[in-house]
């Protein structure tokens, strides 16, 4: 009996989380090797342009030969994370640009998904935008704790 429901249990979720896994890769395009950490997401999409015509976020968002776009600086992990995580919008009263274990509730997503209520424009600026899988691991990191990894 103890087997039977260890079984019934287990094997939707092994099935379950593969079949994501799948889906994720498949969906994240232009960079499949996109993880859902600090250090995968900063060398995919914030200094890196991709083969959509995406341009990277370091592009503007650096203080290399430049003043950071809304002095916001997305030049490396280390920069980026001190930046975004638990950090206030300069320009958008009491949005908050990461909060770990929300991603709704971050202004990053927002900005990235161009919510009708952000101040400014949908970023990057001037588009093409994330696609959706990218989005998606974006949020996973953001849903599992916005950690320094
Ligand atoms: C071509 C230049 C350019 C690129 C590329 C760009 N940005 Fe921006 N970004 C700006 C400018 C200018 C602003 C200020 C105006 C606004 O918020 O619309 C801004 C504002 C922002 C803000 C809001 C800052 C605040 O204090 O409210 C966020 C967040 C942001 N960008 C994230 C990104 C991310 C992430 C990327 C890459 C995926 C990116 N941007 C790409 C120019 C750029």
């Amino acid at each position: 009996m103890r087997h039977l429901r260890l079984f019934v249990c287990a094997v939707p979720l092994v099935l379950f989380s593969v079949g994501c896994d799948e889906k994720l890769s498949d969906l994240t395009g232009p960079t499949p090797d996109l993880q859902p950490t600090m250090s995968s997401i900063t060398a995919q999409i914030f200094t890196n342009a991709d083969s959509s015509g995406r341009r990277a976020c370091s592009g503007c968002h650096t203080d290399v030969g430049r003043t950071p776009a809304a002095g916001l600086n997305l030049k490396d992990a280390a920069t980026a994370y001190a930046a975004l995580v638990g950090r206030p919008s300069a320009r958008k009263a009491g949005a908050t640009f990461v909060v770990p274990g929300d991603a709704d509730g971050s202004y990053l997503v927002q900005k990235l998904e161009g919510r009708t209520d952000i101040v400014g424009v949908r970023m990057p600026l001037g588009g093409p935008y994330l696609t959706d899988g990218q989005m998606l691991v974006v949020r996973r990191w953001i849903q599992s704790g916005a950690k320094n990894d």
